[in-house]
C-alpha cells in the first residue's frame, strides 16, 4: 500500500455517525495488484469511481445531520488487463482546504452557514461527497447544496469548481443527473438556486459535448428538499416531498430540513426540451418522501410513469427527529411505487401502483434511461435475516440484500448477504452480448468486530444476482460507506480529453 496523506489522529464523538462502519478514516492510499477469487469478466475493463464521505475534523456543535457533511472523498478502483488496483483521494473543496490549513472544523451545521465560524464567512460550504458524475469525458464530483468540483480521472486531483466554462448561473446542482442514451444529452437541475429556502430551481441542459445549451429557472410549489428528477424521451419531471427549509429556522440556528406530513407532495412535468412556462404540477399523497427514482417513461396511451423508492415519511432518522415525527418501520409504508400522470384526461393528480418492495438506491441500465422498461436492481432488507444488520450509513443501518425486479412478469431475484454483511449501491457494466444483462459491481463489507471490518468488492451477473459472485476483489484497508458510485469504461476513459 502507498500512503500518501493522513489526516493526524482526531477525536470523534461516540456517536453512530462516527463509530463502526461510520468511524472516519482521514487517509489517501494506493493499492496496486488487489487479490483476485474468482474471474473477472473480461468485459469489466475500465474505472468503478465512488463518492464516500469521511469528516476530516470533529464537529463543534451537535448537529443531528452531521452524517451528511463528511468530507467528499473519490475513490476509483480500476480495471485494467486482469489487474485491479484502488485509489482514493479527498476532493480538495474549499472548506477542506480551509479546515485543514485551519487544522480544525470550521462549518457548523449541514447547511446552516449561520452556524459557521468566522474564518468560514463567506466560503464555499459544499462538500462535494454525493455523486462522482461522469459526463463528455470530464468527472464531477457533485452534492445538492453547491456546484461539482472537476476532479482529475487519472490521478484523482481536484482541478477546482466547475460552472460549464462560467456559464452557470445556479448556485446549486443535483448529485442525481440523467443523460438521454441517444442524445448523450445531460439534463439537471439545481435548487435552493439562488440561496438559502429559496423557491427557485434551476433547469439545466449540456449537450453530448458538455456545453451547457440551457438553463431556465422556476418556482417550485415549496422550498423542498430536491435529491432527484427523472426524464422520459420527452419530458422533465420534478417531484416535490415535503421535507421543507425555512429561512428563519436557520438564522435560529435550527435544522435545514424538517418534514411535514400533513404537506401535499407534487410532481411538475415540462417537455424537456421545452419552456418553463409549459410546467404542470400534478399532486401526490400529502407528507411522502423519496430519495431516489428508479425511472421514468410515456406508454402507448401517452401516460407518464414514475417509479420512485417512496415512504409515508423521509427515511433519515435525524430528520424524523427534527420534524417531531415517531414511526415504527411498518409505519414507514416503503415501497417501490409507480406514480401515473395523464396530461390528456383534465385530471392533477397522480394514481399510485405499488411496484415493488421497500429497499433504495435503484439502477437501471443507462440504455433504459426515460424508456419502458423490463428490469432495475435496487437494495433492500432481508425479512429473514437472522441479527441485527450492520450499523452505518446515514439511515443508520445498511442494506444486506440485492434485488433484481422484473417488471414483464418473471419472479424477483435476491441476493441475501450473510448475517453481519452489507452492500454499497452497485454500479451497472454493461455487455458487449445481446442477450446478457451485464455485471454489477457492489462493495460488501463483513462485520468482524465492533469497529472490525473487512470489505471486498462483489462482481455479479447482473441477471443472475442470486447466483452469487463471480468474483471477489479484496480491499485490505478500512473504509467507510459509498453514496453513490459510477461506472466508466476503458472506451469513454480513452476518448477522453
Ligand atoms: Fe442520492
Amino acid at each position: 500500500m502507498v500512503r500518501v496523506k493522513a489526516i493526524p489522529v482526531r477525536n470523534f464523538p461516540n456517536t453512530p455517525e462516527f463509530t463502526g462502519l461510520n468511524t472516519p478514516i482521514g487517509e489517501e492510499y494506493e493499492l496496486e495488484s488487489l487479490r483476485v477469487e474468482g474471474r473477472i469478466p473480461p468485459e469489466v475493463a475500465g474505472t468503478f469511481f465512488r463518492a464516500i464521505p469521511d469528516p476530516a475534523f470533529p464537529p463543534y456543535l451537535e448537529d443531528g445531520a452531521a452524517v451528511l457533511s463528511g468530507d467528499g472523498m473519490v475513490s476509483a478502483m480500476r480495471f485494467a488487463g486482469g489487474k485491479v488496483s484502488f485509489a482514493i483521494r479527498y476532493v480538495q473543496t474549499e472548506r477542506h482546504r480551509t479546515e485543514v490549513a485551519a487544522g480544525r472544523a470550521l462549518f457548523g451545521k449541514y447547511r446552516n452557514p449561520f452556524t459557521d465560524r468566522p474564518e468560514a464567512a463567506g466560503l464555499d460550504r459544499t462538500v462535494s461527497n454525493t455523486t462522482p458524475v461522469w459526463h463528455a469525458g470530464k468527472l464531477l464530483m457533485t452534492k445538492e447544496d453547491g456546484r461539482p468540483y472537476r476532479v482529475d480521472r487519472r490521478n484523482l486531483a481536484t482541478l477546482g469548481r466547475y460552472d460549464f466554462g462560467g456559464r452557470l448561473k445556479s448556485a446549486t446542482v443535483t448529485a442525481h443527473v440523467r443523460i438521454d442514451p441517444e442524445s448523450g444529452e445531460l439534463f439537471f437541475f439545481g435548487y435552493e438556486a439562488d440561496g438559502l429556502a429559496s423557491t427557485k430551481v434551476a433547469y439545466c441542459i449540456a449537450d453530448r459535448h458538455g456545453n451547457l445549451t440551457r438553463e431556465q429557472c422556476f418556482d417550485a410549489p415549496y422550498c423542498a428538499m430536491m435529491h432527484d428528477f427523472t426524464i422520459t424521451e420527452r419530458y422533465a419531471l420534478f417531484p416535490i416531498y415535503p421535507t421543507t427549509c425555512d429561512l428563519a429556522r436557520l438564522k435560529s440556528g435550527g435544522d435545514h430540513w424538517v418534514h411535514e406530513l400533513g404537506r401535499e407532495s407534487f410532481v411538475g412535468v415540462m417537455p424537456r426540451g421545452g419552456s418553463v412556462a409549459q410546467l404542470r404540477w400534478f399532486r401526490g399523497p400529502r407528507g411522502v418522501s423519496c430519495y431516489h427514482m428508479m425511472n421514468a417513461f410515456e406508454d402507448a396511451d401517452g401516460r407518464i410513469h414514475l417509479d420512485q423508492c417512496l415512504s409515508n415519511v423521509n427515511a433519515f432518522p435525524f430528520i424524523q427527529r427534527a420534524s417531531g415525527i415517531r414511526v415504527t418501520p411498518e409505519e414507514m409504508g416503503s415501497r417501490l411505487a409507480r406514480w401515473t400522470i395523464n396530461l390528456n384526461d383534465g385530471s392533477d393528480s397522480v394514481t399510485e401502483t405499488v411496484i415493488g418492495p421497500p429497499g433504495d438506491l435503484p439502477m437501471i441500465p443507462a440504455t433504459s434511461q426515460g424508456r419502458s422498461y423490463g428490469h432495475g436492481w435496487m437494495l433492500t432488507m432481508n425479512p429473514a435475516m437472522q441479527g441485527p444488520p450492520v450499523a452505518g450509513g446515514p439511515v443508520g443501518v445498511m442494506f444486506n440484500t440485492l434485488l433484481r425486479l422484473d417488471f414483464t412478469g418473471k419472479p424477483p431475484q435476491a441476493l441475501a448477504l450473510p448475517p453481519a454483511h452489507s452492500l454499497s449501491e452497485p454500479v451497472h457494466v454493461p455487455s458487449s452480448k445481446l442477450a446478457h444483462e451485464g455485471w454489477l459491481l457492489t462493495v460488501v463489507d463483513q462485520q468482524t468486530g465492533a469497529s472490525d471490518f473487512v470489505h471486498a468488492l462483489w462482481i455479479l451477473d447482473a441477471g443472475n444476482v442470486a447466483a452469487g459472485p463471480v468474483a471477489r476483489i479484496e480491499i485490505p484497508h478500512r473504509l467507510r460507506p459509498q453514496v453513490h458510485g459510477w461506472w466508466v469504461s476503458e472506451v469513454e476513459l480513452a476518448a477522453a480529453l
